[in-house]
């Protein structure tokens, strides 16, 4: 099949595979990475861009504003190009320089939370005012609210779809992060209704407060909730059975280790599946 515009690159991403055999299980990672915009953002932000045009909250021509640690920005910046929007991406100190490159390189506007902020402090409250004002100022603009905007779960039907497909011999428990909730919620209670014996298990980092401990300060970028920000209300709680944290230094270091590995097998040693609480762990050395 030809395709036609970027965003028909959407979805469609492969399965890699690590053999957990002291466990007798199989995990399964979704490479979400090769998504055009370089990550699953990219289906939950065409999604709400699609919905917003459909029922009229978006004109042709209009301005879409979204507060975003990068990822979501730049999902957004190629649904921009793709309906003819102008976009205007609310950041702070915390995101990634390669992330505002792209977004910029794909046409949006980079606005800068101003303020006196830690290094470490992610200042997602005040990303999410400057953009709700800017929303509400500009002619023709919409402030797109992930963390409160049903189309951000919806957005990963496709993926269920694609993962349905691809594992025909079932799920046994799923594990995602959790930032607004979107794709935790999105996911879990799709494959729940698919198979309701489906655990689903959400990671944030620790300092995070979706789960309800205490909030510090923590590097993994776009995931968990930060003291002092709410909750996103796209999570359903409901349809998750376990909610586990990972700190900085075991995200970072099992990233860089699965990328790097180059015998499957070998990882075994270094993350297992527990089966007790059914919650990844990473052993980080
Ligand atoms: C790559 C990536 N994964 C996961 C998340 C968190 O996902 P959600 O907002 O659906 O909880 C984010 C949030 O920005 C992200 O950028």
């Amino acid at each position: 099949m030809l395709h036609t515009t970027v965003t028909q690159l959407i979805g469609q991403t492969p399965l890699m595979s690590i053999d957990v055999p002291d466990r007798n299980a199989t995990l399964v990672l979704k490479i979400e990475k090769n998504n055009p915009g370089g990550s699953m953002k990219d289906r939950m932000a065409r999604s709400m861009v699609v919905a917003a045009l459909q029922d009229g909250r978006l004109a042709p021509g209009g301005t879409i504003v979204e507060s975003s640690s990068g990822n979501t920005g730049t999902g957004l910046a190629l649904a921009a190009l793709e309906f003819g929007l102008r976009f205007i991406a609310v950041v702070d100190h915390h995101a990634a320089p390669d992330k505002i490159r792209m977004m910029r390189a794909l046409g949006a506007e980079i606005r800068y939370v101003e303020g006196d902020f830690r290094e470490d402090e992610v200042a997602v409250v005040e990303r999410q005012k400057l953009a709700a004002q800017l929303g509400a100022q500009l002619p023709g603009a919409l402030f797109m609210n992930q963390s409160d905007n049903p189309a951000n779960p919806e957005g990963y039907a496709g993926l269920v779809d694609e993962l349905l497909g691809q594992l025909p011999n079932g799920i046994n428990a799923f594990v995602g992060c959790v930032g607004t909730g979107g794709s935790m919620t999105g996911i879990s209670q799709r494959l729940k209704r698919h198979n309701p014996a489906v655990r689903t298990i959400a990671v944030e980092p620790a300092g995070s407060i979706v789960f309800g401990k205490p909030g510090h300060p923590y590097y993994q970028s776009g995931t968990g909730t930060p003291a002092g920000d709410e909750v996103g209300k796209v999570l359903d709680y409901g349809c998750i059975d376990e909610g586990v944290q990972v700190t900085d230094t075991q995200a970072f270091e099992t990233a860089r280790y699965i990328a790097r590995r180059r015998d499957c097998s070998s990882v075994v040693q270094r993350v297992a599946l527990s089966t007790r609480r059914w919650s990844l762990s990473p052993l980080v050395s």
